[in-house]
């Protein structure tokens, strides 16, 4: 039987189940509330492990994500020597094609066509392409097979997943928090980490919104003869083998809201870039098409740690990139609740949420401010 709870993980996300398997596996009894919607990115994304791929410059978040991408060997390891499950983690390495020869500066790696081809034996790519990048590091993982060994891990932890559940609100009579009113009734613990990707803002205050991304798979004609076996990250698409025979085209990026569905100018611009880059891509099936919500914030970066209340850690909007960021939010998120100053420590204050008040992106947010709006 599982301990009442120390930590209630508020999302069952990528990010939620990570953190709270590092916080049992550090020896602390956690719960985990989740509503399990194929809307949040943790089922949407493409699964790509690609901070060189998708250009974030030097900074503090690139420091965060190639940390985050070095941690994912062994932890996928550790998970399916747990489980026996595959997370479909996969150092295939990115091929990023351009359509323009880019600035001297960037030139000092960059390939011819002929040598790009050489990284593609079974499929000619556009003949627009006039040369790119090999980026060896990046790969990917099955973001949907990762999270079922995730959830199947937490349950052999004896880790409490509870469903289909809706926190409506933080009972918080003063910088604390005491309860959390859900649809299911009351919950309480010690302390609350709130990870709950594009719908955070709708719990506090804080930047958090949804950016809609629209994808697609396709269904490659013979599996034992993959046309592909490495990421295409195009100037204006990517293009994600599976070993299983799927190929994920992504992504759209809109701003409207949680406004559901594919649309048929999502996807005609899905299958009109993917196609520029790789026209063998015309003739294969269409398998799926779907819709999900990143968590985007101001500047694009992740809110990690404190929050205003003493007892509530965030770890909220990873944007284009929370599947690269779990293994290191779940490092940084239980050093911080186990008190431990890790090498990286440093990185909490950087991904503070304070950082919005001080700059005053949030306008006259302060901390005492958010922490009164959160219990109006
Ligand atoms: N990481 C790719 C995307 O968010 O579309």
């Amino acid at each position: 039987m599982s301990k009442p709870a120390e930590i209630i993980v508020i999302g069952g996300g990528i990010i939620g189940l990570s953190i709270a398997l590092e916080l049992h596996w550090r020896g602390l009894a956690v719960q985990v509330l989740t509503r399990s919607n194929t809307e949040a990115a943790t089922w949407a994304a493409a699964g790509m492990l690609a901070p060189q791929a998708e250009g974030i410059p030097s900074s503090a978040l690139l420091n965060l994500c190639l940390w985050s991408r070095s941690l994912y060997r062994g932890w996928t390891a550790k998970l399916s020597a747990m489980t026996g499950l595959d997370t479909g983690y996969w150092e295939c390495g990115i091929l990023a094609p351009k359509y323009q020869q880019l600035d001297e500066l960037n030139e000092t790696n960059w390939l011819t066509v002929a040598e790009l081809q050489t990284y593609l034996p079974r499929t000619k790519l556009s003949s627009e392409v006039v040369g790119g990048f090999w980026l060896a590091a990046d790969g990917q993982v099955d973001n949907r097979k990762l999270y079922q060994v995730l959830r199947t891990a937490a349950q052999i932890a004896n880790i409490e997943i509870v469903t289909d559940i809706e926190v409506q609100a933080f009972d918080q009579p003063a910088d604390r928090i005491d309860q959390l009113t859900t649809n299911q009734g009351d919950f309480s613990a010690s302390h609350y980490v709130l990870a709950t990707g594009a719908w955070s803002g709708q719990l506090l205050p804080i930047p958090v919104v949804p950016r809609k991304g629209q994808l697609l798979a396709l269904q490659v004609p013979d599996i034992h003869n993959l046309p592909l076996e490495t990421v295409l990250f195009g100037e204006e698409t990517y293009i994600v083998p599976r070993r299983d025979g799927r190929i994920v085209i992504g992504a759209t990026s809109e701003d409207v809201g949680f406004l559901p569905g594919n649309t048929s100018a999502g996807l005609q611009e899905l299958m009109a870039k993917a196609t520029r880059l790789c026209p063998p891509l015309a003739t294969y099936p269409i398998q799926e098409q779907w819709w999900g919500f990143r968590p985007a914030t101001v500047d694009e970066q992740p809110i990690l740690g404190d929050s205003p209340y003493a007892n509530l850690t965030l770890a909220t909007g990873h944007y284009r990139n929370g599947i690269l960021m779990a293994p290191a939010t779940a490092q940084l998120i239980a050093d911080a609740l186990t008190q431990v100053t890790s090498d990286h420590h440093h990185l909490l204050a950087h991904f503070s949420y304070q950082r919005f008040a001080n700059q005053k992106l949030f306008p006259g947010a302060d901390a005492t401010q958010l922490c009164r709006t959160a219990s109006a």
